[in-house]
């Protein structure tokens, strides 16, 4: 995978292409006192909101052990990012130029990527892993590393809230502008409804890809991920690089790149004509979410899901406290 790929599958780069068959989503540049907020670790006070902060501030007060920790204040960025999360209806799913926060959602208080003001966003954000990649290395898995990296403008993406059913959601692997394979992204469920309509999900993929995308994509390599709805018209919901960095999910990146061809259910091997396609076959193959790893202990779990996630920061700030106190 080359950085050129990468490049391409930003989503200010996509979207535009595409946008007509995408969920209406509304693209901000990301100011670099932002972009240095969310990268220093030390913060983690959340900035964003003038009552919720001083709230925090207040509980603080009579501690003299916590330093003077502001949360620094973006009032302009604030007011744009407000006023476009009003003009998608007032709750958003955000993310950055690749990644959304999916390892974060713990965090939240309805443990779900939806928000609906910069506050939650940045909670999120500085929660999560694959943020701080997109933002730290974004190329680091490349295999031209000596070339210089391309200069990323980062942006803040905001895109209209949609219930979308994890059944219904499917990952598309292009080679050299062909559809290769497909695969149920949420493999980690049975869902007895893709397994009954395998042909019928295959069929509308693939008329999906030969109308709206094949050819339109800067590269010929690449990976789409793609929503079915009850009324069966499929969405455009991420691009990514062929490569790696992308789960390959239900294939192998060995299958996936190598010329064998691709064994239907991984059972008998055959070359076919259109895509490979995979899914969950039995509850017996249904494995733990692969995002659970990035959880942490049940103890701080049940904290954040109280009435206030930001007693979680409170507590953090406790603990780096007693650290700095006890320890150094
Ligand atoms: N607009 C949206 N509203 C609600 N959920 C969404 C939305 N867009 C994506 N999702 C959910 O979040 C998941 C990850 O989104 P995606 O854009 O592919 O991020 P990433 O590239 O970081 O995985 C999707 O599989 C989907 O379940
Ligand atoms: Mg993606």
């Amino acid at each position: 995978m080359k950085k050129e790929q990468v490049v391409n599958c930003q989503f200010s780069v996509w979207y535009p292409i595409f946008k007509k068959h995408s969920i209406k989503s509304l693209i901000l540049p990301l100011p670099q006192n932002v972009i240095d907020y969310l990268l220093d670790d030390g913060t983690l006070v959340v900035s964003g909101s003038d009552h919720n902060t001083q709230q925090t501030h207040a509980n603080n007060s009579d501690s003299d052990a916590e330093e003077d920790i502001q949360a620094p204040e973006f009032p302009e960025f604030t007011s744009k990012v407000q006023e476009a999360i009003n003009a998608l209806g007032g709750r958003v799913f955000p993310k950055l130029n690749w990644s959304a926060p999916r390892d974060a959602n713990w965090i939240a208080l309805n443990s779900s990527l939806q928000c609906d003001s910069l506050r939650d966003i940045f909670l999120l954000f500085k929660s999560s892993d694959f943020i701080t990649h997109d933002l730290a290395q974004p190329f680091l898995a490349c295999s031209d590393q000596d070339s210089p990296d391309p200069v990323i403008n980062y942006e803040l993406v905001l895109r209209k809230w949609s219930e979308l059913i994890p059944g219904g959601e499917f990952r598309c692997f292009v080679k050299e502008n062909k559809l290769i394979a497909i695969s149920q992204r949420d493999y980690t469920q049975y869902y007895q409804h893709v397994w009954k309509q395998e042909e019928q999900i295959c069929h509308a993929i693939q008329g999906f890809f030969s109308q709206h995308i094949q050819y339109n994509f800067l590269d010929e390599d690449f990976v789409f991920d793609v929503y079915r709805d009850s009324q069966g018209r499929v969405w455009l919901i991420d691009v990514n690089p062929f490569g790696e960095v992308t789960d390959s999910l239900l294939f192998s990146w060995e299958e996936l790149t190598g010329g064998g061809g691709i064994a239907q259910h991984g059972f008998y091997p055959y070359v076919q004509e259109g895509p490979a396609f995979r899914c969950t076959t039995s509850e017996v193959t249904v494995q733990p979410s692969p995002c659970l790893s990035y959880r942490i202990p049940r103890d701080f779990v049940d904290l954040s899901t109280g009435e206030d996630a930001y007693k979680l920061i409170d507590f953090l700030k406790l603990v780096r406290w007693c650290y700095k106190t006890f320890v150094i």
